[in-house]
């Protein structure tokens, strides 16, 4: 931070170095009892990948109606799945385990920041039915979209489940946003409900939720029904005709409403992106080739046996991986999962550990931000709990360097546990590359190869492959959990997904229509992926580029720093000159001889052209809610340009502290 002092010479040296920089093969004890223990499935995929996906589209889910082709491409990029079939998602992710005996079962500890609850699968059954009922009474059916505005409460899988019984697509807004930001989706959906709650919890403190959207929900004509849960006891005005409080709807509510048969493209859902880019998007996704990838990767990236395990996804259902990881895999496996409402830092900064102890949680999957906070605090707060029962540990959102890779192997894993670093998006809906963690090695850093059924490279500016460098992350063929459209806006869907190859594929040149990520990424000589970032964030330093991942993970090596981000600053002669910020380990402070460090192990590693011209000490970094580095606001800060919209941001106070640090600590 600007004005601390040079740290002492010892601060550094004594801390625990974690990079690991080898190929690390999963432990035997792993492996011998993995649910995927050799590699065939790779092959038996790609001999075949539709055949395959149907397999696996009829051992993870219970069809009413067969379907009778498996993918129809024939208005491609407009891709479908398991056409002709017939399903219901809630049917099975709490109907069907009921019925095999298995509701007495909890779906959920419930760590909530004020009280903790045990929900069953009983429990499920009988909410989701109750809420289908009361949500049916408003008119409200197949097609017609309902928005969740909850917190991260039981409550919101209840809302979620509740609406994919009865065909509502559900579009859940995070509780976080602003009532602008709801106001605005709400519109763009034309929802006809809305589920929310009171308030919120924020660190200990109540903050009404109800109440701040009234105004701005109060002229929407279309929005005939709002459902409000009592989570926080904020008072909140109810509009008559139209707001109805959770519990006293439940308590008139017919107890039963049976699944209504869906096609498997019916839309399950739709979810903006998390907008660190680009204007947000608004994905849909189906329910057949949804749930066949998610509940797929759930079993298996996670190697998930849901009568053993405690699995715990750290992610809100306001994102994907909330819906993915949180709710639909978990539960349509039949298994058992922690939710916790809160921060890692509140009441205390070993809560986390606290809970994994508590529920002895055996999966963990959370983000690099998350890990990298944690070890920014050190390891006296997971050190404090036992954290033996875990036996995987998981990543997912940016690319975790090789020293978050081995401190939360080290510190949380106890060296024990593989680790799942999941590449995917809100559009892939699954996830897409990782290791599968019986049968494939890891190299911290890399995300690591396509899953079995999804055939992913990366090329050039031409489209031919390319190896050993980094070029754009392409998806070359569909998968079933693919997004099906951008909401309302089809043109723009083909064009930002499939309009930067289409050449190539009229040329003969592609299978299929090719699906660009947006991504940078190298394919290594092992087959392995290394992600670099969103290709906007590609750095250009006298003509040779660097992703923004590779020199982050140079400078993170240090074991100084925490946590980094770096970016290209516009360059008269080189193009970009590397400008790093960085949030050093709890205790430290920069200096010109860190610096001098930093920038010996970037050039070191990449070359002196990646030296970077400039460190920027910051406490903190621009995030956006889903815990991601906004690299283009630290690349208007250092090119003095107008911010723009930050409403992403989690945190506004963030700009003021790096705009006075980049103007206070000299190049
Ligand atoms: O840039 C990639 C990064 O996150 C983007 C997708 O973000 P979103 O749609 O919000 O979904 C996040 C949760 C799936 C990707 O385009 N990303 C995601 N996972 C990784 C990653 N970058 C590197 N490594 C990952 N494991």
């Amino acid at each position: 931070m600007t004005g601390r002092p040079a740290p002492p010479a010892t601060a550094v040296a004594v801390d625990t170095l974690f990079e690991v920089d080898q190929l690390l093969e999963p432990p035997r004890a792993f492996r011998e009892q993995a649910k995927i223990s050799d590699d065939s499935v790779y092959d038996e995929a790609e001999r075949d990948f539709r055949g395959w996906w149907a397999r696996q589209a009829e051992k993870l889910l219970d069809w009413v109606e067969p379907w009778h082709t498996v993918l129809d491409d024939t208005d491609a990029p407009f891709y479908r799945w398991f056409v002709g079939g017939k399903l219901n998602a809630c049917y099975n992710c709490v109907d069907r385990h009921v019925a095999a005996g298995r509701g007495e079962r909890v779906a959920f500890h419930w760590r909530g920041e004020k009280e903790t609850r045990e929900v069953t699968y009983a429990d499920l059954y009988r909410d989701t039915q109750r809420l289908a009922n009361v949500l049916k009474a408003r008119g409200i059916g197949k097609g017609d979209v309902v928005a969740i505005h909850l917190p991260l409460v039981p409550e919101a899988a209840v809302a979620m489940l509740a609406c994919a019984r009865i065909g509502a697509p559900h579009n859940v807004v995070f509780a976080g946003f602003s009532p602008h930001a709801l106001r605005e989706q709400l519109v763009f959906s034309e929802a006809r409900a809305v589920i929310t709650a009171d308030g919120v919890w924020r660190d200990g403190r109540a903050v009404p939720l109800k109440a701040r959207i009234n105004e701005h929900i109060a002229d929407l004509d279309g929005l005939r029904t709002v459902v409000v849960l009592r989570h926080t006891g904020t008072p909140a005005e109810m509009c008559e005709g139209r707001d109805i409080w959770w519990d006293e709807a439940f308590a008139t509510a017919p107890p039963d409403c049976p699944c209504e048969p869906l096609d498997a493209e019916h839309p399950l859902f739709t979810l903006y992106t998390s907008g660190s880019t680009a204007k947000p998007k608004v994905v849909v996704h189906s329910t057949g080739g949804y749930l066949t990838g998610v509940g797929w990767t759930t079993q298996n990236v996670f190697d998930l046996r849901p009568d053993r395990d405690v699995f715990w996804c750290t992610a809100d259902v306001g994102w994907v991986t909330g819906h993915s990881y949180v709710i639909y895999g978990p539960l349509l496996s039949g298994a058992t999962s922690v939710m916790f409402e809160g921060s890692p830092d509140h009441p205390h900064r070993g809560v986390w550990w606290e809970t994994v102890e508590r529920y002895r949680v055996t999966i963990l999957y959370t983000a690099p931000t998350a890990i990298n906070a944690f070890l920014g605090w050190g390891e006296e707060h997971p050190s404090r709990h036992d954290l033996s029962s875990l036996r995987l540990l998981g990543s997912v959102g940016e690319p975790l360097t090789p020293k978050a890779w081995g401190w939360y192997h080290t510190v949380i894993g106890g060296s024990r546990c593989p680790i799942v670093d999941t590449w995917w998006q809100t559009e892939t809906g699954c996830i897409m590359i990782t290791t599968l963690p019986g049968v494939m090695a890891s190299k911290p850093g890399s995300a690591g190869r396509p899953l079995p059924g999804i055939h992913v490279d990366v090329v050039d500016e031409e489209g031919d492959p390319v190896r050993g460098e980094y070029g754009y992350l392409v998806i070359k063929r569909p998968w079933p959990a693919m997004l099906r459209n951008l909401h309302k806006q089809g043109d723009r869907y083909r064009q930002t997904y499939f309009g930067r190859f289409e050449e190539q594929t009229y040329l003969g040149r592609f299978e299929e229509r090719t699906y660009y990520v947006g991504d940078s990424a190298l394919v290594d000589e092992d087959g392995y992926f290394w992600i670099g970032g969103r290709v906007d964030d590609v750095i250009n330093v006298g003509g040779r580029r660097f992703a923004a991942s590779q020199v982050e993970s140079a400078i993170a090596s240090h074991p100084g720093v925490a946590e980094c981000a770096a970016i290209g600053q516009r360059h008269e002669t080189t193009g970009h000159a590397i400008c790093g910020f960085v949030v050093l380990r709890q205790s430290l402070a920069g200096g010109p001889e860190l610096e001098r460090q930093l920038g010996d192990r970037v050039a070191e590693r990449l070359g002196e052209t990646a030296r970077p011209a400039r460190i920027v000490w910051t406490a903190s970094l621009p995030k956006t809610r889903s815990g991601k580095i906004m690299r283009r606001l630290l690349r208007d800060i250092a090119e003095g340009r107008d911010l723009g919209d930050v409403s992403a941001l989690r945190d506004p106070d963030v700009i003021d502290e790096l705009e006075q640090a980049f103007s206070e600590q000299p190049a």
